[in-house]
């Protein structure tokens, strides 16, 4: 049987590991090839190996989503590659030190706006186009629950996040067309299991009991459920959604 992404072309950034490489493993699976970018090539070539494992077609690109001529790069070599992009997860992100707002410093708050909220904008940027070109995609935006609700402690982290649903919502807009247009989508996951999350602990051991206590389904969001929402609204199955900003949460914010 054909696999419901066979033909098409889709690029993960941060894909290095975490949500992005459980990402682009499931797209790998569902049928598309995928482009694997990140800033850590080591990294971005594993996920490739595993692509490979499973029979799939992938290819690593070094990316820094911060830098505009990355990402111009990253989409010429998608096209050169593979000659079409229908679909993308905006990805990459980083937590950035944790410190309440009047401790942030310049130099984080730069940081991390620039790598989660300017570097989504910048890969939109570059792909919107390829994909009118193409007749049409999808994006998915990685933001987090934190977009939602305050995030104390982490203020350049819950501002680039909310900046990342606005971004997304204004895309969703602009590019729904009748026919060739782009669904734009963004998910909120709350703490997951990724190296991000096992960083967050380790720096705060006393944060995973605290959180844990929060979240109704007692446990954290698994990549691989975060990557079921990806392709989701990737797929034909939702093709009357966009601008959604989707929870991936186990009931976090319900309370
Ligand atoms: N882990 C969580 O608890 C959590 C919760 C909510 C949202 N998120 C969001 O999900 C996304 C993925 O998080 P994760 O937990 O998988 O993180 P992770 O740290 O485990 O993986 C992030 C990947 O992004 C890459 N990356 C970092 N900076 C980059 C840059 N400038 N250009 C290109 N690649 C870069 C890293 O090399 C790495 O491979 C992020 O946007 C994060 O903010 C994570």
């Amino acid at each position: 049987m054909k696999k419901q992404f066979h033909g098409k072309v889709a690029i993960v950034t941060g894909a290095g590991m975490g949500i992005g490489r459980a990402t682009a493993l499931l797209f790998a699976i569902e049928g598309a090839k995928v482009v694997v970018a990140d800033i850590n090539m080591d990294k971005a070539q594993e996920t490739v190996s595993m692509i490979k494992n499973i029979d799939g077609d992938g290819l690593s690109v070094k990316t820094d989503v911060t830098k505009a001529v990355d990402v111009k790069a990253m989409v010429d070599e998608t096209i050169m590659n593979y000659g079409r992009l229908d679909f993308a997860c905006n990805n990459a992100g980083i937590g950035g030190v944790s410190g309440m707002t009047a401790e942030c410093t310049e130099e984080n708050w730069d940081n991390v706006i620039d790598v989660n909220l300017k570097g989504v904008w910048l890969c939109m940027k570059y792909e919107i186009p390829e994909m009118l070109r193409n007749n049409g995609g999808a994006i998915v935006n990685i933001a987090s629950v934190a977009a939602l609700v305050g995030g104390p402690g982490i203020p350049a982290y819950s501002a680039s996040k909310g900046g990342v649903v606005q971004i997304t919502r204004t895309a969703a807009l602009e590019y729904a067309m009748p026919k060739g247009g782009i669904r734009v989508n963004a998910i909120c996951p709350s703490l997951a299991r990724t190296p991000m999350g096992e960083r967050i602990y380790a720096a705060q051991p006393e944060l995973e009991k605290e959180r844990l206590k929060a979240h109704p389904m007692g446990r954290m969001v698994e990549p691989e459920e975060v990557a079921e929402a990806v392709i989701w609204l990737c797929s034909d199955k939702a093709s009357f959604v966009t601008g959604h900003i989707m929870a991936v949460e186990g009931g976090f914010l319900s309370q």
